[in-house]
């Protein structure tokens, strides 16, 4: 029987991306189709949403969306998957970025922006919509991180229509971002006395929206057994830990995949020569743009240690401010680093003060460039993940495809992904990358050196880039896990 499933999600490629997330909820209904499962997504009418689908025709209309008109309108992305979107002016039709303003600042109504998102999709699981007559309802809600995690609470507390209440399954992406309001936005809600409970939205005095979802959800997920473990500690589960021990055998954790449609070296046209692991030797050209393009020495000038590579949000979760620290280090020991990404401006100053100190052995880009970075992962030799938590993790994976051997340290997803090139690995033949310990000055410097070390070791260099490349990250197996979860909660 094919299952019908409502992806609530305010982030999605191809449409808007601010991380992995929106990788994850792009790929999700590809990776599900072949288990029997139709899923199709609900994302907020954001400005490029609008622009890229706004003359379609609106299947719903609400007068009062949590206080604000709003219509729904249905389209399909190029490959077919279905999408509904959520055209409430009020609240999504501005400029700036998906949850906050030019300035960086949170928007200031983001309960409403994203409760709405949960209203809406309890009433659509419900069955709102209405064609030819006939309730065109879900048989599951899958919601994503607190932005869509109160379509579970509505569900629960308020679902719309009389009939069977659709189950949910909300997944963690990332425990730092909870969306934690005030009391006072309770009223406003429409959801009843009753949902404002310990075990309900209730929160520190204010309402939780990650929090009502994980209590709401018949299902909890993370994106990978490392982190599902992880966040019943206080550090991980960051306030939310008793609830995840709580929830007990509902929580589980589910490896994210990539897609091995966008991330393939063999068939990637950003790149200037495409690769695979038996032709590894062509990568060099891609080196050698890579280095031009950042304007750093290369392998010719012999000064040919490892060319490093960063792509990322510049944060704390990151560990970037530990990067800051070692710079001056992988300098010294022959390496050179190429990084894009931006974030805090006081990472950003120290990433251009190092730059200035090592010209044509550091090089920094400020912005959110894809291309580039496909060709960052096609031409470094390493790319460094040195995060103080990750849930999953994407870029690492796309190292792993890329042969860009991945250095990270051992947490979450990281630490379920790649396998340390230490002896024993070695010696079996399936290393993949390099572990550490401790996101501190210690412990990302003795991972440098380690790498570095390794990157001469030509031979075996060679063998871990071939076992990395040959690595399965595609969806096939987690997109099994989620549909045999769904199957599971529809007895
Ligand atoms: P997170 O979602 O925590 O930022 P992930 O590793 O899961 O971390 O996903 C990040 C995604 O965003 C990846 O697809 C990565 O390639 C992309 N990305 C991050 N920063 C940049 C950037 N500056 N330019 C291009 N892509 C980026
Ligand atoms: C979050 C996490 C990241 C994960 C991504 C997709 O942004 O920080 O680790 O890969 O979501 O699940």
């Amino acid at each position: 029987m094919s299952l019908k499933v409502l992806s609530v999600v305010s982030e999605a490629v191809p449409l808007v991306k601010t991380g992995g997330l929106a990788d994850v909820a792009g790929a999700l209904p590809g990776a599900l189709s072949p288990h029997g499962v139709e899923m199709t997504t609900l994302l907020p009418g954001y400005p490029a949403v609008m622009q890229a689908f706004g003359r379609a025709r609106a299947i719903h209309s609400w007068d009062s969306l949590l206080g604000t008109p709003a219509r729904l309108v249905s389209a399909s992305l190029d490959d077919g998957h279905p999408l509904l979107i959520l055209d409430a002016p009020s609240l999504y039709a501005r400029d700036g970025g998906l949850y906050t303003d030019a300035a960086g600042r949170d928007w200031s109504d983001n309960w409403r922006r994203f409760a709405a998102l949960g209203r809406a999709a309890a009433d659509i699981a419900g069955g709102a919509i209405v064609k030819r007559g006939k309730p065109q309802g879900f048989d599951l809600v899958h919601a994503h991180d607190w932005q869509a995690a109160m379509a579970a609470a509505y569900l629960r507390f308020a679902p719309f229509g009389e009939g069977r209440r659709a189950p949910s399954v909300v997944t963690i992406h990332n425990m730092a971002f909870q969306g934690w309001f005030g009391q006072e936005v309770f009223s406003q809600l429409g959801l009843p006395p009753s949902a404002w409970s310990l075990d309900g939205v209730e929160y520190h005095r204010g309402v939780g929206m990650l929090k009502a979802g994980l209590a709401s959800a018949d299902a909890v997920t993370t994106v990978s057994p490392t982190y599902a473990r992880e966040i019943r500690s206080e550090v991980f589960g960051m306030g939310l830990e008793g609830l995840i021990a709580a929830r007990g055998n509902a929580v589980h954790g589910i490896l994210n995949g990539i897609d091995t449609g966008l991330w393939n070296p063999a068939g990637d046209p950003a790149l200037a020569a495409r690769y695979g692991f038996r032709t590894l030797d062509k990568r060099a050209a891609n080196k050698r743009a890579l280095a031009a393009e950042f304007g750093l020495a290369g392998d010719e000038e012999g000064r040919g240690g490892p060319l490093l590579i960063v792509v990322t949000r510049l944060t704390w979760q990151k560990g970037m401010d530990v990067l800051l620290e070692v710079l001056d280090h992988l300098v010294g020991i022959g390496g050179r680093m190429a990084l894009l990404g931006s974030g805090d401006a006081q990472i950003e100053q120290g990433l251009h003060a190092a730059a200035a100190r090592h010209p044509g052995r550091i090089a920094v880009r400020i912005g959110y460039d894809e291309d580039l970075s496909h060709r960052m992962m096609g031409g470094g030799d390493a790319i460094l993940v040195p995060s103080r938590f990750e849930p999953c993790g994407l870029t690492q994976l796309y190292g792993l495809a890329y042969g860009c051997l991945p250095v990270v340290s051992r947490t979450g997803g990281l630490a379920d992904t790649v396998i340390d090139a230490n002896p024993a690995a070695l010696a079996a033949g399936c290393a993949t990358g390099v572990q550490f310990d401790g996101v501190n000055y210690d412990g990302l410097a003795a991972a440098l050196t380690r790498t570095v070390a390794l990157y001469h070791q030509r031979e075996t260099w060679e063998r871990i880039q071939r076992n990395a490349m040959k690595c399965d990250f595609s969806w096939k197996a987690s997109g099994k896990a989620y549909a045999d979860l769904y199957r599971s909660l529809m007895a």
